[in-house]
């Protein structure tokens, strides 16, 4: 499918998706949002790709959702479509891991869709926040959920409730980001990584990121038995059988399944 509002690329085994509406700051259409879900399908599906990374410009990762498609929505006509969270929240059901590389800003559903992501690596140009308090609306792509857990109460609703903007080195401090990289070497530095990660086993990884995932929906006896019974799982692969046999013998690993 050609794309209009995204750039789709592969790099070895990493698929690569940059954001690309230039003149609106990467806010976040219904088109750029359907091209979006078809690109994060067509890596899921792609058996060459074990891990995606998900960027937006320098200036902008995205500024929220579009403001200007938005305004005049009905009641009728967000709550049928049921707006906003169903194609939206593809990036939080894939199964292969997806990085976030944030530059610029990531104002609400740009904030929301990469804390969707696996984890968020932040150039040091980035800036996040939920400024819809002052457009009259809440976050509606799960903001006021994953900031929460994120960033923990008082932060979240200081952030929520006035729509103040925190810099890279403030989101860092509270969890929202796993590190900061020179906005230069952003977008390289997310390919590393995730080619690391596409390197690795790929159930493994599957199996890794699922089991991390439950710690926020479920209690930790119940997160704790499903990482027990994963783990277990990870012994009836060929892959634990090898990644262990290479430690031993002072090897790389050759893991089969990648
Ligand atoms: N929707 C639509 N268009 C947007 C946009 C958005 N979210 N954000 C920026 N743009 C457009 C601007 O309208 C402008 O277009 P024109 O040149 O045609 O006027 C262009 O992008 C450049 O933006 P600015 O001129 O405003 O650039 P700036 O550097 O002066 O300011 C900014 C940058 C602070 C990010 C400012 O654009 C801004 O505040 N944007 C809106 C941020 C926002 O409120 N986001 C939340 C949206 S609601 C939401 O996301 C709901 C949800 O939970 C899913």
């Amino acid at each position: 499918m050609p794309y209009e509002n995204i750039l789709v690329e592969t790099r070895g085994h990493v698929g690569l998706i940059t954001l690309n509406r230039p003149k609106a700051l990467n806010a976040l259409s219904d088109a750029l949002v359907t091209e979006l879900a078809a690109a994060i399908d067509a890596f899921e599906a792609d058996d060459e790709i074990g891990c995606m990374v998900l960027t937006g410009s320098e200036r902008a990762f995205a500024a929220g959702a579009d403001i200007k498609e938005m305004a005049s929505k009905s009641y009728m006509d967000v709550f049928l479509s049921d707006f906003i969270t169903k194609k939206w929240g593809r990036a939080a059901t894939a199964r292969k891991p997806i990085i976030a590389a944030v530059a610029g800003y990531a104002l609400g559903g740009g904030c929301e869709l990469a804390m969707m992501c696996d984890f968020i690596l932040a150039a040091d140009t980035a800036k996040f926040g939920q400024p819809e308090i002052t457009i009259g609306t809440i976050p509606g792509a799960g903001g006021t959920q994953r900031l929460t857990r994120f960033v923990g109460k008082s932060k979240a609703m200081e952030m929520v409730l006035t729509g103040r903007t925190i810099d890279a080195a403030e989101a860092e401090r509270s969890g929202l980001v796993s590190r900061i990289v020179p906005a230069a070497d952003l977008v390289d530095e997310a390919l590393k990584v995730a080619a690391r990660i596409a390197s690795l086993s790929r159930p493994i990884v599957m199996m890794a990121k699922e089991s991390v995932n439950r710690a926020y929906e479920t209690t930790l006896d119940e997160g704790i038995r499903v990482e027990r019974r994963l783990f277990h799982s990870t012994f009836a692969t060929e892959d634990q059988k090898e990644g262990m046999a290479a430690f031993a013998e002072k090897r790389e690993a050759n893991f089969k399944n990648r």
